[in-house]
């Protein structure tokens, strides 16, 4: 069992159900701040600006979000309640594009809502109430089952590591951008707890640095051998024998096992291919969009050009008014992708309708 490597989590919902706690990430690896979120706008700007970032904490600050607005809400009226949850709803839903957990999570809560306002009287005096409660028990048990999810996904990646293996991974998947533990970083807190001695060799991730302040930060606080190379050093240290295998998640993976991640991953997987390395996608299966047929039907993230001229340099690194395209993520083809690593088991990238044919939905 993958013990818990943090005394804290990157997203959390106050005990009173009206506060939604997060870590800004924006500040990490310099600062440890902890948000206290109170209001939709506020819910919809950490998404956005990536103070809260990672398909699945995505999803969980969404739900939680939800929960929290609603719950602050003031009304005796069950149809004043359900205007209001949909007003929250369509306004984060729209908050990042990519990350399917995001529209998933807000539709579970949906559907929770309509679930209760369906069994309870709604004229009852305690009709809100319930309700209310209702939406802070199911973001919390999407948080809880995603814990969960991500204890399974690292007990079948680790499954495929020998000790002293050599790890590359890209952007940053782990305790921070989930529940807690992560997916692609979860197998190898596991080995480093059984002895392993994982060496992990983390992308920077131009743009936004996921790599070289969150990867090499939460791993680093687990006393895990790590180096950190820029995104154009993968093909050196694949070239010299230092990676075995490669591990990163992702934010939405097709039907036919394209997946999207960080821009970037595609890149890694081509290189990965020419080198003969193993390479694994390491998602829940609320990650997994079957509506999707393939890659070309997932929305890439634009995001704003200062991102790549100005963000972390003292001073703009390009001649102002440099015309930019910043895609956020990348779609790496299935063929590219060794198997996908999933709390129900390991599933190459043809194989993942057999979610399906086992109980007919994965989530
Ligand atoms: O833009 P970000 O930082 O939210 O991008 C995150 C990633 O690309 C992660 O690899 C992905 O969300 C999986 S997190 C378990």
């Amino acid at each position: 069992m993958l013990k818990s490597v943090f005394s804290y989590d990157s997203v959390e919902l106050s005990t009173n159900g009206r506060e939604v706690i997060i870590l800004d990430q924006t500040l990490l690896p310099n600062q440890e701040k902890f948000l206290h979120l109170t209001t939709s706008e506020q819910v919809f700007f950490a998404i956005t600006l990536l103070k809260v970032r990672g398909a699945p904490a995505i999803g969980i600050a969404a739900a939680f979000g939800v929960a929290m607005c609603v719950n602050r809400f003031k009304t005796k009226s069950v149809d004043a309640l359900e205007k209001e949850f949909l007003r929250v709803k369509r306004y984060l839903s729209i908050s990042r594009p990519t990350a399917i957990n995001l529209m998933w999570a807000l539709n579970r809560m949906e559907r929770c809502f309509y679930v209760t306002k369906a069994k309870i009287d709604t004229t009852d005096k305690n009709a809100v109430e319930v309700i209310k409660n209702a939406l802070i028990a199911e973001a919390r048990s999407i948080k809880l089952e995603d814990t969960r999810m991500c204890l399974s996904i690292s007990e079948n990646g680790f499954s495929l590591l020998s000790p002293g293996m050599g790890i590359l991974t890209h952007c940053n998947a782990g305790h921070l951008a989930v529940s807690r533990y992560g997916t692609a970083l979860g197998p190898i807190y596991l080995a480093q707890q059984k002895g392993y001695s994982p060496k992990v060799y983390a992308d920077e991730t131009r743009p936004m640095l996921q790599g070289a302040r969150l990867t090499t930060y939460e791993l680093m606080k687990a006393g895990i051998d790590t180096t950190l190379i820029c995104d154009d050093m993968a093909s050196v240290v694949m070239s010299q024998g230092k990676i075995n295998i490669i591990f990163v998640g992702s934010d939405r993976v097709a039907a036919n096992g394209d997946a999207a991640n960080k821009v970037g991953t595609s890149t890694v997987a081509i290189l990965a291919h020419y080198y003969g390395i193993p390479f694994y996608v390491l998602c829940p299966t609320s990650t997994i969009d079957f509506n999707c047929p393939d890659g070309k039907g997932i929305v890439i993230e634009e995001r704003p050009s200062y991102e790549v001229t100005d963000m972390y340099f003292s001073k703009p690194c390009a001649p102002e008014g440099t015309k930019v395209y910043n895609p956020s993520f990348d779609i790496t083809p299935s063929n590219l992708i060794t198997g996908i690593i999933t709390e129900k088991g390991i599933f190459k990238p043809s194989e993942l309708k057999k979610l399906l044919e086992v109980d007919g939905k994965v989530h």
